[in-house]
């Protein structure tokens, strides 16, 4: 699979406070491949994620999460959310320029090529795999200018 050219994303979802008293709720991101739109209408698109990500285990819980589709400046945004063992994902947002989505309260990365925020429709267990399909709830294009980051050959790669 590793010589199948991907554009990478970043799954995004806000994780609610445990105690509606006690601390804020924390923003959570995880760098993905797996990503592929899947019906047209009604509007549906899917991301594999890796069962006991700390993703993985948010989305069991909250089913409202983002996409932002990297564009190639922004690898460095795909490389720290790629970074095992993270305990917070606090700090990581700190530098970035986001945006809260309206329908999902997740963050959508300034800059990106493209930004989608879905509602999960059915999760499908495959493997050591969680598939999470969601029906999109809205849709745009925070950049119309630049390339994709994609991923081939275990590189990040922009295209000539
Ligand atoms: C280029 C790239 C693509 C990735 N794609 C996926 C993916 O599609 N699904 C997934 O579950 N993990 C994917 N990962 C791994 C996650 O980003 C990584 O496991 C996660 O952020 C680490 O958190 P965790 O310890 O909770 O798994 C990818 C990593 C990289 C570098």
């Amino acid at each position: 699979m590793s010589r199948l050219a991907a554009g990478v994303v970043l799954v995004t979802a806000h994780e609610p406070p445990l105690d509606p008293e006690g601390p804020p709720g924390e923003d959570v991101g995880m760098t993905a491949t797996a990503f592929m739109s899947v019906s047209l209408d009604p509007p549906l698109a899917m991301v594999s994620l890796r069962e006991g990500s700390r993703m993985d285990d948010l989305l069991a819980e909250q089913p409202l999460w983002a996409v932002s589709v990297l564009a190639e400046s922004q690898r460095h945004i795909a490389g720290r959310f790629a970074m095992k063992g993270r305990v917070s994902d606090r700090l990581l947002f700190e530098d970035i320029p986001y945006e809260r989505g309206e329908a999902s309260g997740a963050p959508l990365v300034g800059g990106a090529l493209a930004t989608l925020e879905c509602r999960t429709e059915q999760r499908v267990a495959a493997g050591d795999h969680t598939l999470v399909i969601g029906h999109v709830l809205t849709a745009s294009i925070p950049s119309a200018e630049g390339g994709p980051l994609a991923y081939f050959r275990g590189r990040y790669r922009q295209l000539a």
